[in-house]
């Protein structure tokens, strides 16, 4: 019972107007560990990121961070709190250079000291100090998709919610992705990852959860369900 939860989802119920799109979701993930939420199309994945960051009411049920409620409260106090969303649009801003870019993402942490930098952002990614006073709207794919990893990083966060980082990119950056996810990891930040990407998570998740139809039907290692040819068969047609 007093297993020790960093995020604690019980029983969420989420609507869009009157259609349901979450039942009675629960999940939890403890601190540092990479939380895979898998699912087919339309499953309801982005949908839990959103809920979780507080862009999407949630009807009932809990959402408890570090044995906090945070499941009322307005998406820039949750940001606050340390939980770092990065949507699934990525949503860079293309007149605003990189660096810019990054400079509007900067936010205090309200339980942390220590205030991330620009410098330590550019430590983790080179490729972005080499490109930052370039317009965001002329970056590739990949490199947009590491700017919107950096900029919620310049946030402070101690959760980060990923919402299907490797869509739409070449294999190749997919594995660069994959290498920045697991440089991540060595600071001890906690990660959900919504993906369809199995074989990338496989690389760098600690567990899995399968959403269907709004609710969690799997949840274990990640090992256990690499072995469950059954289970990634049905939900996840692999
Ligand atoms: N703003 C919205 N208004 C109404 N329905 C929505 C809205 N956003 C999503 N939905 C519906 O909610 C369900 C879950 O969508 P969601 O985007 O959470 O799925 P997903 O698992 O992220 O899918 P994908 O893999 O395609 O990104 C789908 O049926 C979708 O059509
Ligand atoms: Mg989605």
């Amino acid at each position: 019972m007093s297993e020790n939860y960093y995020l604690k989802v019980n029983n969420l119920n989420v609507f869009y107007d009157n259609s349901q799109i979450l039942f009675d979701l629960s999940l939890s993930t403890k601190k540092g560990k990479t939380l895979a939420l898998l699912g087919r199309n339309g499953a309801g994945k982005s949908t839990t990121l959103k809920s979780l960051a507080g862009l999407t009411p949630i009807k009932s049920g809990s959402v408890l961070l570090d044995n906090q409620n945070i499941e009322n409260l307005k998406p820039y106090n949750i940001s606050r709190l340390g939980i770092g969303y990065v949507p699934e649009d990525r949503q860079v801003f293309k007149l605003h250079s990189v660096e810019e870019n990054l400079l509007i993402g900067a936010k205090k942490n309200l339980k942390r000291e220590e205030e991330i930098h620009l410098s330590g952002v550019y430590d983790f990614f080179p490729l972005l100090y080499d490109l930052r006073n370039r317009n965001a709207g002329l970056l590739s794919g990949g490199e947009q998709q590491m700017l919107s990893i950096a900029r919620t990083l310049m946030g402070n966060p101690d959760i980060l919610l990923l919402d299907e980082p490797s869509e739409g990119l070449a294999p190749i950056i997919v594995q660069d992705i994959a290498k920045l996810i697991k440089n991540l990891q060595n600071t001890n930040v906690t990660i959900i990852i919504a993906e369809q990407n199995i074989r990338f998570c496989f690389a760098i998740a600690d567990h899995a959860a399968i959403i269907d139809k709004g609710s969690i039907v799997f949840e274990n290692s990640i090992d256990e369900l690499r072995k469950d040819t059954k289970t990634l068969k049905k939900y996840l047609a692999v």
